[in-house]
């Protein structure tokens, strides 16, 4: 059997199983969000190069970027966690392929911080009325580095057999990356094929929610459900390739676990039924694009949430065929802590759900000219004060 580093000897204060449960739920927050911005940079980039001034499709891209700083915020913010979940469950395999390829893993934070700055300074310019699709394409490469980065970790932290000849090759300087390994690829283009396509779904909600020109909904709501139905249908194609590019134990141990079995029929359901109902927002009447568009999205993040079960039973399956077992585990729970753990993992998704309302309505009451409550005392206040100067 492979080596794998030592076990921490401190006890996990929780049981396995609800590590798992909250790793999955905020794992697929976190692939929600990264589906979101990879697709809605991509589309809304290539939209702002080709719409001429003044064009529905100008507008449709204007509107997809000026969410999409608030989607990076939920994609760092729900990553935080399913890492520091990952690290207490799978640390012995995770912190070794994170060293080993250190320097691009360190980079990664660069990278953000650049691509961050980059969307609020497109924004800017999508105010000024200016194109951005330059900036655009400086924020998708960034973005392709960090999303090819995690899927080569997430895969180099299953294969222990490679890791000393890699720690030589970069001559422990964690400057060399792994080659060869046949899941990496697949895995990376299904993420970027979900984000066009749950991107996709989105854009169908703004259709049906927003307050755009009507001209520039229908784009919306036309282009969002035909590159939602497609490219969910790719990323099930996609799917296909993963499962095919497990080795031949990996596939046997899979279909031996009620759960793979459960998780792969409900994400095939799903998929088909987000599939439908995309086309039906993309091809039906305007009059329902708010039941189509939910429908799709709905049925989008469930499917993610499937996928993210069945990543996780395939992670799992690999590492136990290398003599890692996630399950054994010395465990003394430490129940008030985790009592209070949940109290305030709960209260802070309330408290994201009322923000995310507030942000709605506030963009909407400015859309339609109003003010924001307490807006306008606040303005006159600042105005007094500045004349008192
Ligand atoms: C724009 C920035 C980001 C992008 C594009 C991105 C993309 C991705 C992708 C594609 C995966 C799946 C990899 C695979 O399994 O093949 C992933 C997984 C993950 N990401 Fe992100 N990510 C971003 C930012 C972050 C940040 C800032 C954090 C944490 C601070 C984070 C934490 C994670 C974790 C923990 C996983 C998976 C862990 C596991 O397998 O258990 N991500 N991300």
């Amino acid at each position: 059997m492979f080596q794998f580093p030592t076990v921490d000897p401190i006890p996990l204060p929780a049981p396995v199983w609800l590590f798992k449960l909250l790793h999955i739920v905020t794992l697929t927050l976190h692939l929600t969000a990264v589906q979101l911005i990879l697709g809605g940079v991509t589309v809304a980039g290539i939209w702002n190069f080709f719409g001429r001034e003044g064009s529905s499709l100008k507008e449709a891209s204007n509107s997809i970027l000026k969410k999409l700083p608030t989607v990076m915020t939920y994609v760092i913010n729900f990553g935080v966690p399913p890492l520091l979940f990952a690290q207490v469950l799978y640390g012995r395999a995770l912190y070794t392929s994170s060293v080993l390829i250190g320097l691009y893993w360190i980079g990664v934070i660069v990278v953000l911080t650049l691509i961050y700055f980059l969307l609020y300074r497109s924004v800017d310019r999508a105010n000024e009325g200016k194109a951005w699709w330059g900036y655009g394409i400086v924020i998708f490469a960034g973005l392709m580095y960090i999303a090819k980065v995690f899927s080569i970790n997430m895969t180099l932290m299953l294969r222990p057999e490679d890791w000393q000849a890699i720690y030589a090759a970069g001559g422990g300087l964690g400057t060399s990356l792994p080659t060869g390994d046949p899941t990496t690829t697949p895995r990376f283009l299904f993420m970027l094929a979900g984000g066009i396509g749950l991107s996709g779904a989105a854009m169908t909600v703004i259709s049906g929610f927003g307050d755009e020109k009507d001209t520039t909904k229908d784009v919306l709501r036309r282009w969002g459900g035909i590159l939602a139905a497609l490219f969910i249908a790719l990323q099930g194609g996609a799917g296909l390739w993963v499962y095919n590019s497990q080795v031949a134990a990996v596939k046997a141990g899979l279909f031996q676990d009620p759960m793979f079995a459960y998780a792969i029929y409900a994400w095939a359901g799903l998929l088909i039924l987000s599939v439908v109902a995309a086309a039906a927002a993309a091809f039906g009447s305007a009059s329902r694009a708010r039941l189509t568009s939910t429908a799709t999205v709905l049925f989008g993040v469930l499917a993610t949430g499937a996928f993210t079960l069945l990543r996780d039973r395939i992670r799992d399956v690999t590492l136990l065929s290398k003599g890692f077992d996630v399950w054994d585990r010395t465990v003394v729970a430490n129940w008030s802590v985790v009592l209070l753990f949940l109290g305030l993992f709960v209260a802070a998704l309330i408290l994201i759900g009322y923000i995310l309302f507030a942000i709605a309505r506030s963009a909407r009451q400015m859309a339609l000219g109003a003010t924001v409550p307490g807006q306008e005392q606040m303005m006159n206040e600042v105005l007094e004060r500045h004349d008192d100067q």
